[in-house]
């Protein structure tokens, strides 16, 4: 440890720094390639909601004007959308600020923090960076999250359980009467963070709205996040629902402008553009549909996915097809930073992307 480095909070130096999707540009200039497609990071491969892209170069011209810090327009339109009091909701940078607000504002030091493995890391990122520990029970062999194992590593210590549903980057749910078995065993120190980034691409009847949990009183934070279906990433806006007291705290310690102006006014508008959910949730389905077929022509085992990613074994070191499928022109996620040496996760694309990856996949694969 460096002198410099000793200056650093107690166990900063055992958090491992997020690990984002490789950017479109870095492979561009490595490679002296012109087309690059990325399918890293579950973007939306059909750009922002038009309606949202609208606002938001109308809100531009106002960005010499700090933020409403309380985003009342837009708490107000969620609020109604639905059906619950605007001290209900906070919004922030990101779903992923929001993590980071729900760690601050519930982990006293020395606390547990319980997460399934692999599942998002900034939920480990967020607790050690406030001292928390981080309990991490591992996904059972069909890759879903097992909620049996979670409740039963709850401890004394326990303070947050964050369950992602569906879980990135396996891509599984834990349907209704999973999750309701799991709340039940659930004692009253404990908080549930259903993080819900990838809701609006399930298909699967059996999967819960978390805010049920919420209205009836339970323990439950729901977190969700316009970077997906509204094709927001580039401009943050996240959110979380909860019980009024737990909002409130919440509130006490977030960023007095964490919604940027411009990421507001586009959030608005998303919210009336139910044509581009529709349109981005068919076409993701489609596109499940698509690559499954693909995987199978190809003898690739891969994990059925309720989201716009998909978990496929590719058979062969991962670290080595990733690099070639950059060659390629395609950038996946590979799955060793998840101890999965051979799987890739791949964002599902536009038709057109889709199957450039699966070409790409066949001839680096060599099959
Ligand atoms: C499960 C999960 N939660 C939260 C986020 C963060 O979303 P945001 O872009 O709103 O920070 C992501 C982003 O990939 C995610 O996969």
């Amino acid at each position: 440890m460096s002198n410099k480095e000793k200056l650093f909070r107690h166990g900063i130096l055992d958090i491992k720094a997020y690990v984002p999707g490789k950017p479109i540009e870095d492979v561009q200039r490595e490679l002296g390639l012109s087309e690059v497609i990325k399918l890293a990071s579950n973007e939306n491969p059909l750009g922002p909601s038009p309606k949202a892209l609208a606002a938001a170069r109308a809100a531009l011209d106002s960005m010499n004007i700090y933020p409403d810090g309380a985003c009342t327009e837009l708490t107000k339109k969620l609020s109604g959308k639905l059906g619950l009091d605007p001290d209900w909701i906070v919004f922030a940078n990101g779903e992923d600020n929001i993590i980071t607000l729900i760690s601050k504002t519930f982990l006293n030091e020395g606390e547990e923090m319980i997460m399934a493995d692999p599942s998002f890391s900034s939920f480990a990122i967020s607790a050690r960076a406030v001292g928390a520990k981080v309990v991490s029970v591992p996904v059972r062999s069909d890759f879903k999250i097992d909620l049996k194992a979670v409740a039963a590593a709850i401890a004394e210590k326990t303070k947050l359980v964050f369950l992602c549903n569906p879980n990135n980057p396996t891509g599984t749910i834990s349907t209704k009467s999973e999750v309701e078995e799991f709340l039940k065993a659930v004692p009253e120190h404990v908080i549930v963070v259903l993080d819900e980034a990838y809701k609006e691409f399930v298909d699967d009847p059996e999967y819960p709205d978390g805010l049920d949990y919420v209205r009836a009183g339970r323990n439950v934070i729901v977190s969700r996040t316009f970077s997906k279906v509204y094709g927001l990433a580039g401009l943050r806006v996240g959110y979380a629902i909860a019980d009024p007291v737990f909002i409130g705290g919440m509130k006490r310690i977030r960023e007095a402008f964490a919604t940027n102006r411009v990421a507001q006014a586009a959030a608005v508008a998303a919210l009336d553009d139910d044509e581009f959910v529709h349109k981005v949730h068919d076409m993701n389905s489609a596109g499940r549909e698509y690559l499954y077929r693909e995987f199978e022509r190809l003898g690739l085992p891969y994990v059925k996915s309720q989201t716009n990613f998909i978990l496929v074994d590719t058979k062969q070191d991962i670290k080595r097809v990733f690099q070639d499928l950059q060659r390629e022109g395609v950038i996946i996620r590979p799955g060793h930073i998840w101890n999965l040496p051979t799987y890739a996760r791949v964002s599902v694309g536009t038709l057109e992307e889709n199957r450039k990856f699966v070409a790409a996949l066949e001839k680096v694969l060599g099959l």
